[in-house]
């Protein structure tokens, strides 16, 4: 069983999004996955389409991480119910988030283990702050994956991430590793955008992921459908489909899980270097005048890939 932690302390930037699309490619690849919504909003819950289908949520087994507690927590998600369960969410689990409960850190990770028989690949989602419920969290992960968008605090959100995986790792969880940095929602022609990715590779060089994940609506469509993005009827969700087979393939092999022949063959079986990089998507918004590039800006939602 590998856990991997999907975080940034900053909200709104994709870790829901980035969670759902590792869940559709870690079903496609026949993985038996456990999906956890740490995120007292619930938004992973929903999407999964089990919001209301257990008598209990994750507050209840951070109270009590006994294997009954846990199970009865633990919903089938319509997405796949023989490979997809949620251990859902719930505004409950916010009581979980004060620095008081730093002593139980490893509540989660306790409970996680009746079931590790169970799931070849568990994803928690986390909340955007540095609270409890990240630290529980991150407590139980072997491996965590940092979220950003490129905007103008990304780089210092991404460098407290780091700081907190560390900190976590020091204190509670020598087993945790920072798998790297993942762009969500690239505009490959924004001149501000290159200029942030820039920055961020100065800064963090080889721990941003070659892989990234563009603008696209065909992300939100699948997401308001209900339906995981590899199987979602667009050439857009093609190619975002095949990205987070990427994103899944790295984060296995980061964590020396077994790796599929489906998914080998899908991510290209190689890293994922072989992929258009960040810096090939962002080579025509530095070479030329910033002021054309605004000009001739693609509309956020159009379809290209
Ligand atoms: N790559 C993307 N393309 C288009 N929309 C996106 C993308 N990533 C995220 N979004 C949208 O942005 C909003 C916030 O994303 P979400 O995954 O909920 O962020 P978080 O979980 O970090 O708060 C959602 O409405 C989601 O559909
Ligand atoms: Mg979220």
């Amino acid at each position: 069983m590998a856990v991997l932690g999907i975080c940034s302390l900053k909200g709104g930037v994709g870790k829901t999004s980035v969670t759902l699309g590792l869940a559709s490619a870690a079903i496609f690849s026949h993985l038996r996955t456990l999906v956890v919504d740490l995120d007292p909003q619930g938004d992973t819950t929903l999407s999964l389409g089990v919001m209301g289908g257990a008598a209990n949520s994750v507050a209840q087994v951070l109270d009590n991480p006994s294997q009954f507690v846990l199970r009865s927590a633990i919903a089938q998600s319509p997405w796949n119910p023989q490979l997809l369960h949620v251990l859902v969410g719930s505004q409950e689990s916010a009581r979980h988030d004060g620095p008081s409960y730093t002593h139980r850190l490893s509540r989660l990770a306790t409970a996680l283990a009746h079931v590790k028989d169970d799931y070849d690949l568990i994803l928690i989602d986390c909340p955007p702050s540095l609270g409890g419920l990240t630290r529980q969290g991150l407590t139980a992960c072997d491996s965590a994956l940092v979220v950003t968008e490129l905007g103008l605090f990304s780089v210092s959100a991404a460098a407290r991430a780091f700081q907190a995986i560390d900190d976590i790792r020091t204190t509670s969880a020598p087993q945790l590793s920072p798998m790297g940095v993942l762009v969500n929602r690239v505009r490959a022609r924004s001149s501000e955008q290159a200029f942030r990715h820039e920055e961020l590779l100065s800064m963090f060089g080889p721990l941003i992921l070659t892989t990234f994940i563009p603008e696209r609506s065909a992300l939100q469509q699948a997401q308001g459908a209900g339906s995981p993005v590899h199987a979602w009827p667009s050439r857009a969700a093609r190619d975002l489909a095949n990205r987070f087979d990427r994103v899944l393939y790295r984060a296995l092999r980061s964590m020396k899980a077994p790796i599929p022949p489906s998914l080998q063959e899908s991510a290209g079986g190689s890293d994922d270097s072989s992929q258009e990089s960040l810096a090939e998507a962002f080579t025509t918004a530095l070479t030329v005048d910033p002021q054309a590039v605004a000009q001739t800006e693609v509309p956020e939602h159009q379809e290209t890939v």
